[in-house]
């Protein structure tokens, strides 16, 4: 039998202990409470991933111990976002106090109404949950504003979603602010259930409460741009498609893709977009841009507006299913998840610009520069894609690279957070901020305009005489060394 060492956060101090192979974080201490005549405090139950009491941090992470398999060198610790009662233990009472203040159970009078397939589907999609309390233990809005947090809002979502109840959960969640939550997915990558609380909880919830009348002043503001000019914000002289040329083709083209600019290129970061163009005609890709494209209908989908949303994506459907290229390539995190989740119906591949440059690779010019990378949600949990911007700029012969504490930490901005709770925004952001300045980068590199207006708008608010950084796209970069 072999053997790997694990430390355990016991009130503040490591300890570690040598436990056999192969076995499960809660075996493991058990056998360090039998064999070491230890008396290490945890909850667990059901052994078995199903009564969520043996959630802690594992390596980071929030983890169920029964699921867990023991690792050399693990770091067992209490469950993150909690006060610590003793050892693994923390203390969940706020956290049962509120849901029930939340009156969570069926509310019905009068008749009972049936329960069709349709309302069936809805409601099983969130009501797995084990209270692990995982998702509340990573979640930014939580941690940096009064919000209760995914699983409550999943739990008001469940009876919303229900026909029998008659409680106005929709407003119940408003005032509870769903709309602080940044659509970071983070609850969901961490949830052992794999519940999709952002799309089958939050995002439902807040297109019933839009309909009911909850919603905030500033996502009108959105609508209202949309509806007068097909882009989320108010144009300032002439647009980045009026500029442009309909198409950039090369020699020798290793492929060729139609240009989604997304509103921040079109009206205000053109140069990010001249930057695309000339990035990719250097990579081989030719560059075709359709002129009648408009916004992706990300901030209405985020914010419960899908009625103009879906306008928007039949418009742009429209022009960019019948174009003969190889895909659409997006320069915007949220544009590119939009394109992927919620345009169904395209009969187009859609790729994000890092995914086609770091297929088609080129040799780069040196560049003396010390860069960090920020993961925006939309593309890291959103896409899957993180690794791919990584190797780009790992191949900038002379590029110091350094990665920032938690580089996929959410920066506030979305989920329509930085346009309808501006404060939340920017407490969120202010970690990153923080995060940022360690590194002591010349650049931080994203692959999101409105990362990186946040970024720079709250470096700025919490810069307190440090080093000017900046915030730039990969292709703002790219294109010093193509
Ligand atoms: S998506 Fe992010 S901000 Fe929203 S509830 Fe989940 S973890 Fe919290
Ligand atoms: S939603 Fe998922 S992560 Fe959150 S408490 Fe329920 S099971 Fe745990
Ligand atoms: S002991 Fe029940 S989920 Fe782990």
């Amino acid at each position: 039998m072999g053997w790997v060492t694990i430390r355990v956060n016991r009130n503040g101090v490591l300890r570690s202990y040598s436990v056999p192979e192969g076995i499960t974080v809660l075996e493991a201490l058990e056998y360090i409470n039998s064999n070491y005549g230890e008396g290490i405090l945890y909850r667990a139950s059901c052994r078995a991933g199903q009564c969520g009491s043996c959630a802690m941090t594992i390596n980071g992470k929030p983890r169920l111990a029964c699921k867990t398999r023991v690792e050399d060198g693990m770091v067992v610790e209490p469950l993150e976002g909690f006060n610590v009662v003793e050892d693994l233990v923390v203390d969940r009472t706020p956290y049962y106090k509120k849901i029930q203040g939340l009156r969570n159970y069926l509310h019905h009078e009068g008749d009972i109404p049936k329960i069709t397939p349709e309302d069936m589907r809805e409601f099983k999609g969130v009501r797995n949950c084990i209270d692990c309390l995982c998702c509340l233990s990573q979640c930014p809005a939580r941690k940096f504003s009064q919000y209760p947090g995914p699983t409550f809002m999943r739990q008001l979502a469940r009876f919303a979603f229900d026909p029998r109840d008659r409680e106005d959960r929709e407003r119940i969640a408003y005032f509870e602010n769903l709309h602080n939550c940044t659509t970071c997915a983070k609850c969901v990558e961490v949830c052992p259930k794999e519940i999709d609380i952002v799309h089958r909880a939050i995002e439902r919830l807040r297109e019933l409460a839009f309909e009911k009348g909850y919603y905030l002043k500033n996502h009108l503001v959105v609508r209202e741009n949309i509806l007068k000019g097909w882009r989320s914000v108010k144009k300032e002289g002439e647009s980045f498609l009026e500029k442009v040329k309909e198409e950039y083709i090369v020699d020798n083209e290793k492929m060729r893709l139609a240009l989604f600019t997304g509103c921040l290129i079109d009206y205000r970061l053109q140069d990010v977009g001249r930057s695309a163009i000339k990035v990719l005609n250097a990579h081989g890709v030719s560059v075709v841009i359709p002129k009648d494209q408009v916004c992706c209908g990300s901030p209405l989908f985020r914010t419960g507006q899908r009625d103009v949303a879906e306008k928007l994506k039949r418009r742009n459907l429209k022009v960019f299913n019948s174009l003969e290229v190889d895909g659409v390539v997006t320069l915007c995190a949220g544009c590119g998840c939009t394109l992927k989740r919620d345009y169904r119906e395209r009969e187009f591949q859609v790729m994000d610009i890092t995914q086609v440059l770091d297929r088609i690779p080129m040799e780069y010019k040196p560049l003396d520069v010390k860069v960090t990378y920020h993961d925006p949600c939309h593309l890291r949990r959103g896409q899957g894609i993180y690794l791919e911007p990584r190797r780009i700029l790992k191949r900038i012969p002379g590029l110091k690279f350094v990665e920032m504490e938690i580089p996929d930490q959410c920066c506030g901005a979305g989920g329509g957070v930085r346009s309808g709770r501006p404060e939340v925004a920017y407490a969120i952001g202010r970690r990153k901020v923080r995060m940022i300045y360690k590194t002591g980068a010349d650049y931080v590199i994203t692959v999101c305009p409105f990362c990186e207006y946040h970024i720079e708008d709250t470096l700025k608010k919490f810069n307190g005489g440090g080093k000017k950084i900046e915030v730039i796209n990969i292709v703002s970069l790219l294109e010093k060394v193509v």
